[in-house]
């Protein structure tokens, strides 16, 4: 007997498979009418016609409603002391990002208040965050480091992803992001700062198994593509999957080195020319696009749907951070990259769960509703898919299920 049959569900939408939708294949999304799903022991277990629903001990009636995967946020920063707000005022005289940044304020400002904060209160704060994120649907999520940039910082940032994990029910994959800003007194020495990410933390990290991921932001003013070579070089020969931050401002070319050492995915890639699009589909490097970032910058668009002719796997996410996205609605990024990428809902709503679960590597488990996946699913207060990106700025979620549990 199953523990609990969502009923009457209107629509079932959702991606299908274990592994990224590429190119043409993004759009294509089941859909089942009068549906039900199944769940036992938080896996599910039938997903079919209500017809033919097997038995269980509890039922769930979605009232007609559209139910689809629980939504995957595959890159935040989701743990930091303090905010930025002092810095609109800045940003709205026109100080660009990188300049606040080389003022020592932007990252670096993040860094002061997240060395100075301890690692109780990170945890209670970033707890609140994933509260929100569930709220929003968000039932998995990426988790970054990189407001530490020293050792103990950065391992203190990485045992509160740890610790926030096993204390509530989002899902989090932690990513060291050590190499995210150069600290003002490496200025003169770069490279010192380089071998302190490669030779004292990475090893630190990997010790304590603190995290699956290295990412780092390659970037004009932060870390040069050569840079990036040495740092996600280094990471893969201890064991950690790679990321990059890439592209988001100046397109310099991280975008090959993150082809070039086979990386799961590249985020931002706002300024990706045709070469690093050919380099990063040639590689099955998934592009992980972040549209509310470019809404909060005030910056272009990534070219999403050249990424997509050209054959690559697109995501969708919220950049959570407190500079240049300070929202976790990755229901409102998902209308963006419907507005202004032109994705299609079916492509966005696989770039926000099946293919944001491959770009963290969890896509054998979440990312889409079927049998021997995880029990993460949303139903949404409408019964039609484009609803969700056309009432923007509202949370949408009816009922949010974790694991087999309504949350
Ligand atoms: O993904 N671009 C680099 N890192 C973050 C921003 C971090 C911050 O401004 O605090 C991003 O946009
Ligand atoms: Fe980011």
């Amino acid at each position: 007997m199953l523990d609990l049959i969502i009923t009457n569900i209107g629509t079932l939408a959702t991606p299908e498979g274990k592994g990224p939708k590429r190119g043409i294949e993004q759009g294509d999304v089941r859909t089942i009418p009068n549906a039900a799903v199944g769940i036992r022991d938080g896996i599910i277990s039938y997903v079919g016609p209500m017809s033919d629903a097997p038995a269980a001990r509890e039922t769930l009636d979605a009232g007609g409603r559209l139910v689809t995967p629980g939504l995957v946020d595959s890159h935040t920063h989701l743990v930091f002391g303090g905010w930025r707000h002092h810095e609109l005022d800045m940003k709205l005289k026109g100080v660009s990002y990188l300049d606040i940044l080389k003022g020592g304020g932007g990252i670096l400002s993040s860094v002061r208040s997240t060395r100075s904060a301890s690692a109780e209160e990170l945890t209670e704060r970033a707890i609140g965050f994933t509260k929100e994120q569930l709220a929003l649907g968000v039932t998995t999520s990426e988790a970054k480091s990189g407001y530490g940039l020293t050792s103990e910082d950065e391992l203190k940032q990485l045992r509160v992803v740890r610790a926030v994990d096993a204390m509530q029910p989002v899902d989090l994959v932690p990513t060291f992001l050590g190499a995210h800003a150069l600290p003002q007194t490496y200025k003169e020495n770069r490279g010192e700062f380089i071998r302190i990410v490669c030779e004292e933390m990475l090893p630190a990290v990997a010790e304590e198994g603190l995290a699956e991921f290295c990412d780092i932001f390659c970037e004009t003013g932060v870390f040069t593509p050569e840079e990036t070579r040495t740092v996600l070089s280094a990471a893969k020969a201890q064991g950690f999957k790679l990321k990059a931050h890439t592209d988001e401002i100046d397109c310099l070319g991280g975008a090959q080195v993150a082809a070039e050492l086979g990386a799961v995915s590249a985020e931002h890639l706002i300024t990706s020319d045709a070469a690093a699009i050919a380099a990063m589909a040639e590689a099955n490097v998934i592009g992980v696009l972040l549209p509310a970032t470019s809404f909060y910058l005030d910056k272009p668009y990534a070219p999403a749907r050249a990424m997509l002719d050209a054959g690559m796997a697109l995501a969708v996410a919220s950049d959570f951070n407190p500079g240049s996205s300070p929202s976790l609605n990755l229901q409102l990024a998902m209308t963006l990259a419907c507005l202004k990428y032109r994705l299609t809902p079916e492509e966005t709503l696989t770039a926000a769960t099946l293919n944001a679960a491959a770009a963290i590597d969890r896509a054998d488990v979440a990312g889409s509703v079927e049998v021997g996946k995880k029990a993460d699913l949303v139903i949404w207060e409408t019964d039609a898919l484009s609803y969700l990106f056309y009432r923007f700025g509202s949370n949408l979620v009816h009922r949010v299920v974790k694991n087999g549990v309504v949350v």
